[in-house]
């Protein structure tokens, strides 16, 4: 399916891997709707995004998320790229609120917004989640993150028999330069881009733009579904 014309929902679409999805269909000739948390960031969005669409969404209301839906008109795909910023948490510091919350957007959020889309979707559309290379290649102190992406790859093979025939795939993206990382400082930030990007076989760390095409890819084939679509530059090898 070209996403020529395709209605793609985006739901962290403001922002790095889902901002970048939505730059890739309007240069196919789709047409993007963006969301997430923050006005301000949807309104600077759609200044970069000729013909989009966008709202705010709160995600752990439902009412919030069927405003989202309704505004958003037909949906051939629904992207999920909405995730807070990283803060990577020791053991010791994982309190049974720091976990919820954390769990709050990726997961939670991501399975409320696929339950109340699925009724509408193209059956000949798909659903593109967001996962990561952590799962597979943990560091310390990335618990949370490590989970995470176990838990959206499980939700990924499970979905693919459950929404059938929409096809339901994820992207694993390894270290993406994005507003993800902004907990660090910039001098933290871009020593950890360096550090990361000389240790990988392709010598750099990921730009959205590279993983955007790992989205594009999973929308527009009509055959994968179930599939984890690693873009990392070889790290979980290294
Ligand atoms: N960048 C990487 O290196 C990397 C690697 C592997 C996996 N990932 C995963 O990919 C996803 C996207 O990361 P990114 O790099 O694109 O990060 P990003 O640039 O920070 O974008 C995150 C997006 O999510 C939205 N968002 C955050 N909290 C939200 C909430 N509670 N409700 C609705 N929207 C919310 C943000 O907008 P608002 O602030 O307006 O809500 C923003 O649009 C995350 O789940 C991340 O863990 C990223």
């Amino acid at each position: 399916m070209h996403l020529k014309e395709s209605r793609v929902l985006i739901v962290g679409g403001t922002s790095g891997l889902g901002l970048a999805v939505a730059r890739a269909v309007i240069e196919r000739g789709g047409v993007p709707f963006v969301a997430s948390r923050r006005q301000s960031n949807v309104d600077d969005a759609l200044a970069q995004l000729p013909g989009a669409g966008g709202i705010a969404v709160d995600l752990i209301d439902p009412a919030s998320i069927d405003a989202m839906i309704r505004a958003a008109g037909p949906i051939d795909h629904l992207v999920y790229t909405a995730g807070e910023n990283l803060e990577l948490t020791p053991l010791d510091d994982l309190t049974p609120e720091v976990i919820e919350t954390f769990w709050r957007t990726r997961y939670i959020g991501a399975i409320s917004v696929i339950r109340a889309t699925r009724l509408k979707l193209n059956p000949a559309g798909s659903v593109v989640l967001t996962s990561g290379t952590a799962g597979q290649r943990p560091a310390s102190g990335w618990a949370l993150g490590a989970s995470i992406c176990g838990a959206m790859d499980a939700l990924t093979r499970e979905l693919a028999l459950e929404l059938a025939p929409i096809r339901v795939n994820a992207v694993a993206p390894g270290v993406t330069r994005s507003r993800l990382w902004s907990s660090m400082s910039d001098d933290e930030v871009q020593s950890m881009y360096a550090g990361v990007g000389a240790a990988l076989p392709v010598g750099r760390i990921g730009e959205t733009d590279d993983v955007a095409l790992a989205y594009v890819y999973a929308m527009e084939q009509e055959m994968a579904t179930g599939t984890i679509i690693t873009v990392d530059g070889g790290a979980v090898l290294v």
